[in-house]
């Protein structure tokens, strides 16, 4: 087992076996787990107008009922004993406590993290069968909930016309796994799910999601149309023609050839997906504290504090082409020559930086600049 290693499981095991492929039930994945949020702070989450939020109601006509958050507090009062269910997105945001819990799962890419959405249920609360386009971890964290796990889905599955929601028409069984506190099951993306809470509680689902390709591929465009002036023009051979509308397929060949060349470019790929997942989960939200330090007052505080931590919301992607190093913050592009590998790893692998590992680079005025600007930003904050 090595550091990026998944509990009771070897990460090159988890890939070959479980990934993508079938779900893995891991009971007692974290012995005596203690919900680090309680029900009551994530109904007062739900209030919030910048958290998104919805409550599930299963009852009445249609069959399932969806109310989009915000929420006033009186909401909570009005719900019934039974059959609803809360859902908070990215708790991981706004509660670093719940943001530690990703600490466990560095054996998978951050930058296809989606987030970690609470849930709370009453007894009997579900969301009814349906599939999901991402890969999650369920976390049990209070009371307990019955998983029934069937068939992989497509878009092409059929799904109930009068519901507000995407619920799966037809359910056929395939496994079924009773979680309990601390209790974990890995679900792959497509696999259809129906939750049953049997106790009322709290469950913590920690997606990942890879983008589209036709997400990708509009970001690609746009940097490769960065490096396209007006000056590069489409062919214009062949242009002997018996008919004046026809597009020969000489013509089709030669366009094929330039685009393919242009998809060579390994940096325009490398920088558009670099972008694309570095960027925020909700861009438009303010960091949470506007700073201006300089690099000599910057360089003072590196001193006397203890270490150094990235923002819950902040996301952090790097890669090496041709020896020269790029790192990705926010969206935001740093340059670097060879050599500052060691540097962007120490600084984007980490939640918390140890102050006597960034020693080491506190003379290095590209070091600093590049610390500097990642404070100033709001990405990284003294502790
Ligand atoms: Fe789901």
């Amino acid at each position: 087992m090595t550091e990026r290693d998944f509990r009771f499981i070897s990460s090159d095991r988890f890939f070959e076996e479980y990934w993508g492929k079938k779900a893995l039930y891991l009971p007692n994945a974290f012995p005596g787990f203690s919900s680090p949020i309680s029900a009551e702070e994530l109904a007062g989450l739900a209030c919030e107008d910048s958290v998104e939020s919805r409550i599930v109601l299963e009852k009445g006509t249609p069959a399932w009922q969806v109310k989009h958050g915000s929420f006033s507090e009186k909401i909570f009062s009005q719900l019934p004993e039974s059959h609803w269910s809360l859902m908070v997105q990215a708790v991981n945001l706004w509660h670093p406590e719940v943001n530690e819990l990703l600490e466990h799962f560095n054996f998978l890419p951050r930058h296809y993290l989606d987030d970690i959405m609470v849930s709370y249920a009453a007894i009997q609360g579900s969301v009814g069968p349906h599939f999901d386009y991402y890969d999650v971890f369920i976390l049990q964290g209070s009371g307990s909930r019955l998983w029934q796990l069937g068939e992989f889905c497509t878009k092409d599955s059929p799904l109930l016309e009068d519901a507000d929601m995407a619920i799966l028409k037809q359910f056929k069984r395939r496994e079924e796994y009773r979680l309990y506190p601390g209790d974990m099951l890995y679900i792959p993306m497509q696999q259809s799910h129906w939750c049953t809470a049997i106790e009322a509680g709290l469950s913590y689902s920690i997606g990942y999601r890879a983008p589209s390709l036709n997400e990708f591929i509009n970001r690609w465009i746009e940097h490769c149309s960065q490096v396209l002036d007006e000056s590069i023009r489409l062919p214009m051979d062949d242009l002997k023609n018996a008919s004046p509308t026809y597009v020969p397929e000489s013509f089709i060949d030669q366009l094929q050839r330039r685009l393919k060349k242009l998809a060579e470019n390994r940096s325009l790929i490398a920088s558009a997906f670099a972008e694309m997942t570095s960027e925020k989960k909700y861009p438009d939200e303010e960091s949470t504290e506007g700073v201006c330090y300089s690099v000599k007052e910057l360089k003072s505080l590196l001193a006397h504090s203890t270490c150094l931590r990235q923002r819950e919301e902040a996301r952090f992607v790097w890669y090496c082409i041709h020896n020269k190093v790029t790192a990705y913050c926010n969206g935001q592009q740093f340059d670097f020559d060879q050599g500052y590998e060691r540097l962007v790893s120490l600084v984007f692998d980490h939640r918390r930086i140890d102050k006597r590992e960034l020693i080491a680079h506190s003379d290095d005025p590209v070091a600093l600049d590049f610390l500097t600007k990642l404070v100033n930003c709001g990405a990284l904050y003294f502790e």
